[in-house]
Parts: structure tokens; sequence; C-alpha cells
């Protein structure tokens, strides 16, 4: 873990392109943190430029986005049978983003295609694509939504842990191939490849407010942190596999640099001193409604309605 912040905080702002599954309740990590009234971390930009889903006369100056809000790591034919919650850009449509990306960037510099840089784009150069450092999340959507919509139990969901690192793994990998392309009247090139990259673990599944409202109970069993043991488990399982990995494709790719992100360990230190970080209570929603979790299906953050008779409007947080 400590070696994950010197290296955020060595890159201020990061000058990275973010590639993963923007996880926690569907919406984007930084404007979730701003929520909840905790310091934006590592310098980010706010609202990372989407590189492809908003076109590209963006700023990258801070960074390139090719998460996509409720992602799921395994391809979408698979996730979908599980779940009611539904998105088309699974891992590897995002994987598709970052190639074509390239192929677009390409483009901009190509003096046959762009000559004396006509059409003008704030983008990076293509040499910027090795030289920047790369974060992929993934995995969380796989387990929640399942979960949430009781569409698999607890136990299948264990079950699906080693599909879901192997969804990552091969995305990883695809972004540490060096891809042969051939523009359309050129001879072949080869594409660079990330070299850097940040992937990120799961956060302890059983400490999210809506999984403790939807899970917990008397006949559940708790940590001592009040989170449910059960779906920990879950979180477990994928960490150590992922970490398993992350080794393998360490020695796989020794040019690549691959840092392992703790986030369960962060996350847990927050239970252990929620004070420390400012946070009044660890296992509530800081924008929610209702229970003991301030957790309501029925009106989530950003929207409004009724819960137990009462008009709720949480669409100002
Ligand atoms: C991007 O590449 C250009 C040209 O190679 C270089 O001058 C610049 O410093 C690079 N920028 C970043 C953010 O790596
Ligand atoms: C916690 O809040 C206090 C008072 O607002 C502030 O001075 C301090 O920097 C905060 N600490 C963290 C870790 O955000
Ligand atoms: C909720 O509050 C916002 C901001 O005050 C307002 O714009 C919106 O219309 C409200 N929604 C409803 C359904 O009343």
């Amino acid at each position: 873990m400590q070696e994950w912040r010197q290296i955020m905080h060595k890159r201020d702002p990061p000058l990275g392109i973010v590639l993963a599954n923007i996880a926690l309740l569907q919406l984007p990590l930084v404007p979730a943190v701003e929520r909840c009234g905790l310091v934006p971390p590592f310098g980010v930009r706010r609202r990372p430029t989407y590189a492809v889903l908003r076109g590209t006369a963006g700023d990258f100056t801070y960074s390139t986005n090719f998460a996509a809000s409720g992602g799921p790591a395994r391809p979408v034919k698979v996730w979908n049978s599980d779940d009611k919650f539904t998105t088309p850009f699974s891992l590897e449509v995002q994987q598709q983003w970052f190639q074509r990306y390239k192929i677009r960037l390409w483009f901009y510099e190509s003096p046959v295609y762009n000559p004396n840089g006509r059409l003008v784009q704030s983008l990076p150069k293509l040499a910027n694509i090795s030289a920047s450092l790369y974060t992929v999340w993934a995995g969380y959507q796989d387990y929640f939504f399942s979960l949430y919509d009781k569409k698999i139990t607890v136990g299948q969901t264990l079950k699906i842990v080693p599909d879901v690192v192997k969804a990552i793994e091969e995305h990883i990998e695809k972004m540490l191939a060096v891809v042969e392309y051939t523009p359309p009247g050129f001879p072949s090139m080869l594409m660079p490849p990330a070299k850097e990259i940040l992937i990120q673990n799961q956060l302890p599944l059983g400490c999210v407010p809506a999984m403790l409202t939807l899970y917990g109970g008397s006949k559940a069993k708790y940590d001592e942190y009040g989170c449910l043991s059960s779906l920990n488990k879950i979180s477990e399982a994928h960490n150590t596999l992922l970490g398993l990995k992350v080794e393998e494709l360490r020695k796989k790719y020794p040019d690549a640099k691959l840092y392992y992100g703790d986030v369960y360990a962060v996350y847990t230190d927050i239970l252990k001193e929620p004070a420390k970080y400012n946070v009044t209570a660890p296992l509530k929603a800081c924008c929610g409604v209702g229970g003991d979790y301030n957790f309501n299906k029925d009106v989530w953050c950003g929207q409004s309605g009724t819960v137990e008779g009462k008009f709720v409007n949480l669409s100002t947080f």
C-alpha cells in the first residue's frame, strides 16, 4: 500500500490513463469521494475525459478515461445472464476502445492523413502510450449486481471469482501486448503497449452499505468491524487470486511495471481508525436514506422518490 501511495504522489498530476471499471454504486470514484466530503485523492482530475465516448476534442492534461459506469470484467454475454442491470461496456469493449484510441493518435500524427497537423486535436502523442500510468480496477460489478439483484447466491458468487480474475488478467495482457497494425495504404507497424499499470483489488464487499442492508440480519455472521464475513470472503478470494496473477505477469513481462493497489487494506484501515480519516460512520452510505446503513433500494444517491411514505430528494448531492 505504501508503494502504491508513493507512486500516485509521484505523479501530480498523474499523466496516465484510467482504464478501469468504476465501481462504487455506479458513480465515478472521485465524485463519490467528493460527495462524502473527503479530499479527492492523488490530485486526480475530477472528471477525466472519456477518450472514446466524448470524442477527441477534450483536455487530456490529467488523464483519459476508458472506464464505463457499471462495466463488468467478464464479457457482457456472460455477465448479463446473472444480472438485471445491464451495460454493453465490459472490459472487452474497453480494451477495444484502448486499441482504437492508439489508432486515432496515429491518425492525427500521420503526415498523410493529417498533413501539417491540419486537424487540430489536443491529444497525447502515440509515444505517450508507453509513458503513461494506467490503472485497472475491475470486477466489482460482476459480484455486486448479481448479489444486489439476488440472481445468484453468495456461494455461487464465490465460484465466479476465477472467471472474473481471468477476464482482468487477459485484459492486462492485451494492454501489455505489442499489437501489429496496418494502416490503409501503409506498411504494417507496431503499436506501443502500456508499460506501467496499477492493478487495484476489491474492497471488502461485506462492508458495502447496500450489501449490509440486503444480506444482514440475525442469521448473518459479522466480523469485528460489523461487515458481513461471507461476502468479504468473495473479495478475499478475488484478491488472493489477483495477487498471484500479478506476480505471474511480473515474471512474464519483466520490462513492465505492475503495481498491486491494495484497496481492501485501505478500506480496512478506515474501518479500524475512522477518525483518522474524518469518517464518522464507516458502514453508512454518506448519501442515501433509511435503515441502519443509510441505504434504501428504492432511492439511490442522486435519485428522488418515496421511502416509507415520505418523499426524499437525493438529487442534489
Ligand atoms: C508525450 O510525448 C511527447 C513527445 O514524445 C513528449 O515531449 C511529452 O513529454 C510526452 N508527454 C507525456 C505526458 O508523457
Ligand atoms: C479532518 O478534518 C479536520 C477539520 O476539518 C481537518 O483539519 C483535517 O485536515 C481533516 N483530516 C483529513 C485526513 O482529512
Ligand atoms: C430535487 O431537488 C432538486 C434541487 O433542488 C430539484 O432540481 C429537483 O427538481 C428535485 N426533484 C424533485 C423530483 O422534486
